[in-house]
């Protein structure tokens, strides 16, 4: 083999090692894409009766609200954790799933199954009186 292309074909390799490498670390990197929030939602208005019941999720201005109890509601931000993926509720499971490597989390933004290393990124909610606040 001829010094130059022994230097070629090194060359190769080494680059097929790096993007390997790269590839392998994208895998098990984390990630919590948490969009800004700081909005308030008005309980008795019926475009948000979605809440009325406690396990009720409401999406709105691209957060999910979720009533957990009698008064008590949490915000998730819409984004896997593993690669960052946008989540959908499917109300039939009540679970948030990743259409990317089948993700799912709990109605408490808690990772149930698949790659996710971290539950959803949540919100401070707080009720006053019929309103929801919604900042983070
Ligand atoms: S991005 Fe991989 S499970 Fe959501």
């Amino acid at each position: 083999m001829k010094r130059r292309d022994f230097l070629t074909n090194s060359s190769t390799l080494l680059g097929v090692g790096l993007i390997a490498q790269a590839l392998d670390s994208c895998s098990t990197t984390s990630v919590t894409p948490k969009p800004n929030a700081n909005f308030t939602i008005d309980l008795t208005n019926s475009a948000n009766g979605a809440l009325n019941t406690v396990g009720g999720v409401l999406s709105t201005q691209g957060i999910y609200i979720v009533r957990t109890g009698q008064s008590t509601y949490i915000a998730l931000a819409p984004y896997c954790t593993h690669e960052g993926c946008g989540v959908s509720y499917n109300s039939s499971v009540k679970q948030f799933i990743c259409p990317c490597h089948n993700g799912k989390f709990d109605l408490n933004g808690n990772v149930v199954s698949g790659p996710p290393p971290s539950p959803l990124s949540q919100y401070k909610v707080t009720l006053s009186g019929t309103t929801l606040t919604v900042t983070g």
